[in-house]
């Protein structure tokens, strides 16, 4: 059954790991739509891909109206509540059962295509990462199979990890930065009174961009991220500490991205870089003593608190610029906004999805710019 309806319905869902900011994109996406014009209406789906594919009754709000929006904005993570399902992705490889892996996928899909007719969506916005917009655009292309009609996808980019594609900058990634680099000061403080070692960990799957961008604005000793072997070839990262103790310094800080362990295959590389930093001969004869070292991991810390004005600022931009992309009449096909040289930009979602995870490679000069200010392996000045 399909509602009846006047105006546009525009369904909204903020999906995958939460990011500060994403409140601030619902309710610009949400404004925008009401002041298009009021008899449009906005439903929210609660708990991201779980929502939109899960029982509607419970988990969607419609009639939303602006008072709702209030008093959101200043806050971390989405009111609306995030979510994943990893079954929604195509059977990963050596899976032990792929027929009940499609199988499954499959129900799950044809409950969120059924969900989406039976609201009688026009368009739906999703905040949130490559996973999420995989996800979305997986259910749309089902939906258009099977009732041989339009919907339109619009991505916006959410997530602490600024790895997509299409855009400079995703919401949460500033603020993700920002608690960061306050955490790397709050660590210098204690590892300097100590002359101390601290390798902290910091969240970045399959990308390097909040490790590398902490470590430059917070002034670490070496950072190690997953794009880049030579970064986390513990011979190197032990030279770099041996440069720092002969340099007379006083906190050895190294910053390493989460997703390190997978690119190394080595999921006890901080702990193994511990070790050989306490027991290194060198560093111990440079010291007069074996240099204490921990492992700290800032985790979801660094994914929470309030959002920073930046990220508010951004998400504004970006959730007025989907609403008007949801609305638009003669979208021929989803597309994600994003921000390019401080324009809002918008990219066809295919082209965003083939080529994200986006990896610092990507035009970036950050990677030269580390290496000409932290440690070297052999820094004489
Ligand atoms: O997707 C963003 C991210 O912050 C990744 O860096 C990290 O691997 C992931 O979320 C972990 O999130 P969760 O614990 O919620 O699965």
């Amino acid at each position: 059954m399909t509602l009846k309806k006047t105006g546009k319905r525009i369904g909204i869902l903020t999906s995958g790991g939460d990011s500060p900011g994403m409140n601030g994109a619902v309710r610009a996406a949400f404004r925008r739509i009401k002041a298009n014009d009021p008899s449009h209406e906005v439903v929210l789906f609660k708990e991201g891909l779980n929502g939109l594919a899960g029982r509607l009754e419970v988990n969607h709000l419609e009639s939303i109206q602006r008072q709702a929006m209030r008093g959101i904005m200043h806050k971390g993570g989405t009111f609306i509540g995030t979510g994943r399902i990893p079954e929604l992705k195509p059977c990963p490889e050596g899976y032990p059962d792929p027929e009940a892996w499609d199988r499954r996928r499959a129900e799950i899909t044809d409950v969120a295509v059924v969900n989406l007719r039976q609201l009688g969506l026009d368009g739906i916005i999703v905040i949130g990462g490559e996973g999420s917009f995989k996800g979305l655009s997986h259910i749309i292309s089902a939906y258009e199979a099977r009732y041989q009609d339009r919907l339109t996808l619009v991505g916006v980019p959410g997530t602490i990890d600024n790895d997509i594609w299409g855009t400079d900058d995703t919401i949460g990634f500033d603020t993700a930065l920002n608690n960061t680099v306050d955490a790397l000061r709050k660590l210098r403080d204690t590892i300097e009174s100590h002359r101390r070692c601290v390798i902290l960990e910091v969240m970045g799957n399959s990308s390097g961009w909040l490790a590398l961008t902490a470590g430059i604005a917070g002034g670490v000793t070496t950072i190690m991220v997953p794009e880049k072997p030579e970064s986390y070839d513990l011979d190197r990262v032990v030279s770099c500490i041996r440069s720092a103790l002969q340099l007379k310094y006083r906190s050895m800080i190294v910053v390493m991205a989460e997703g390190v362990k997978k690119a190394s295959k080595n999921p006890r590389i901080a702990e193994e870089l511990r070790c050989r930093v306490e027991s290194d001969p060198v560093i111990t004869e440079l010291l007069g003593r074996p240099l204490e070292t921990r492992v700290n991991i800032i985790g979801y810390i660094a994914r929470g608190g309030q959002p920073s004005a930046r990220d508010n600022l951004l998400a504004s931009k970006l959730g007025f610029a989907a609403a008007n992309a949801a609305l638009d009449e003669g979208a021929l096909e989803s597309i994600m906004v994003g921000i390019q040289r401080s324009e809002v930009v918008w990219s066809p979602m295919r082209e965003v999805i083939e080529n994200s995870p986006r990896l610092l490679d990507d035009g970036s000069e950050l990677w030269d710019i580390a290496n000409s200010l932290l440690i070297s392996q052999d820094q004489s000045f």
